[in-house]
């Protein structure tokens, strides 16, 4: 058995009048190659980091230019719980911006930001949920039915099949595979071409430091007109139905919400709220759910466990869960989650000043010696009757910016990975571990988890 262990605290909020700014250590490379070693070999260079500067150092955002980084969970936890005023969002300045615009409840922050948020939370909850379950069988047995045999294939790209179907069932009310010539698979093949826009390191480069621009430029401009011929045409149609008043689709509940004063969503902002939905939810999951199985392909203690609980049914939710919480402390796919702070702000024995981006770098958090011991080994069993600490386990950030969709995230996991270890059985397709690549704000296995299917039930 693994025990958990804890932090020794350290403080962490908004510093007082009388204390003065103190930076912590910064890296001393230049710009450009912090955010080429960022995006190509994201691990090495985090944990190089923290061994040569400690728990707090200063680095080259991708998202935030100069920032301060921090590995603690007291200082998680001060910034989670700040008043969203003292420590607004760095998500304003994501890279979806010029898709989703500024409005949408990803990149907004203060009032417009909360209430958003509480328009979309209902279709989130856990139970509303649930009812996709079957949803999201379907779609994996329709991907995973004719995998080849015997033959090395990239994991990725299959999952973002599955996880892409989910949302446009889930939100748009899609059923199966949209039909050729609809808006709905007009969409399906612009947001999936979107995302395997295949990019060189110095392409992705350019597309890392151009982040954090509201006007959308070249070909991201065409890929906001091709997003608009689908998203508008879908909405019209919808906003027709005669039975939209029992559709439980996420985009037919969001039509029928009302604000506190009574307003519904216009077009645009629905638009805004669908596409953020999408762009947020179906890469991310996807990427999990390939990093889940680059870990288990290289555990064989841990992929047989898995694969027994699974197949015999004894503890099987269990151990599927204590599974995909393990691979989300191991390879988050957000490593870092940004605030910038209004006022000064203290980490531990460091100042910054107003105005200083600060990272959560959910990577290093997850790999503290003193709260997982033997942090680097993949156990899963760390978790069988444990549940993760809230400023510990931080795969979804949280306070009130937690991820919307982690419900939804977690009942795709549990579905897809119980069915893969039920149906088949994997091995790695190469023996060593895959780098972590940095693409936009994810950090995604570097082959796409290349996998060997040997045999299927
Ligand atoms: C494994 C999959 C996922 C991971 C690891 C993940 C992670 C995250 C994280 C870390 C944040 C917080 C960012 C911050 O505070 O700066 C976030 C926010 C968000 N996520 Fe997810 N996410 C996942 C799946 C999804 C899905 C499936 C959806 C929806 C369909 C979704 C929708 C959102 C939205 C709308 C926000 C913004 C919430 C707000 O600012 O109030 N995510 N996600």
């Amino acid at each position: 058995m693994y025990h958990l262990g804890e932090a020794t605290p350290s403080p962490a909020g908004a510093a007082g009048a009388s204390d003065a700014i103190r930076m912590p250590p910064a890296i001393t490379a230049s710009r450009t190659r912090q955010l080429l070693q960022f995006s190509q070999r994201q691990i090495e260079f985090v944990f190089r980091a923290r061994r040569e500067h400690g728990e707090v150092f200063t680095m080259n955002g991708v998202i935030a230019g100069e920032v301060a980084v921090t590995s603690h969970p007291d200082h998680v936890r001060s910034l989670f719980t700040a008043d969203p005023d003292q420590a607004p969002s760095l998500t304003a300045e994501s890279p979806l911006l010029p898709i989703v615009g500024p409005n949408s409840v990803l990149t907004a922050n203060g009032p417009r930001h909360l209430r958003q948020r509480k328009l979309l939370l209902p279709p989130f909850h856990g139970e509303a949920i649930a009812r996709y379950a079957q949803m999201i069988a379907d779609a994996t047995e329709r991907e995973i039915g004719d995998w080849p045999l015997n033959r090395a294939m990239a994991l990725a790209p299959r999952m973002q099949a599955i996880t892409l179907d989910v949302i446009l069932s889930g939100i748009f009310g899609v059923e199966g595979r949209p039909r050729r010539g609809t808006p709905e698979h007009r969409l399906r093949l612009t947001v999936a071409s979107l995302s395997a826009a295949s990019t060189s390191p110095l392409a992705k480069l350019g597309e890392l430091m151009n982040v954090g621009k509201a006007e959308p430029v070249g070909l991201m401009r065409q890929a906001v007109a091709l997003l608009d011929r689908s998203v508008y045409p879908i909405i019209h149609a919808r906003r027709g139905v005669d039975d939209l008043g029992e559709r439980t689709d996420i985009m037919s509940l969001l039509m029928r919400a009302q604000t506190e004063d009574g307003e519904l969503l216009s077009d645009r902002e629905l638009r805004d709220e669908l596409l953020t939905l999408v762009f947020a939810g179906f890469e991310t999951t996807a990427n999990s759910l390939a990093w889940a199985w680059e870990r288990l392909v290289r555990t064989p203690v841990a992929y047989d466990r898995l694969r027994d609980a699974v197949r015999s049914g004894e503890q099987a939710g269990e151990h599927v869960e204590a599974t995909i919480v393990e691979s989300m402390r191991s390879r988050p796919v957000i490593p870092i989650i940004g605030r910038r702070v209004r006022v000064p702000w203290r980490l531990g024995e460091y100042v910054v000043p107003a105005g200083t981006g600060i990272d959560m770098s959910v990577l290093l958090v997850h790999h503290r010696e003193d709260i997982y011991p033997d942090p680097f080994a993949f156990r899963p069993e760390r978790w069988l009757g444990r549940k993760p600490g809230t400023y510990e386990w931080i795969p979804f950030g949280g306070g009130t910016r937690r991820c919307l969709g982690a419900a939804l995230a977690m009942a795709e996991q549990r579905v897809v990975l119980e069915a893969m270890a039920r149906r088949l059985d994997l091995e790695a397709a190469e023996p060593e571990p895959e780098h972590a690549q940095h693409r936009n704000v994810t950090m995604i296995p570097a082959h796409g988890a290349r996998v060997v299917v040997r045999g299927r039930r």
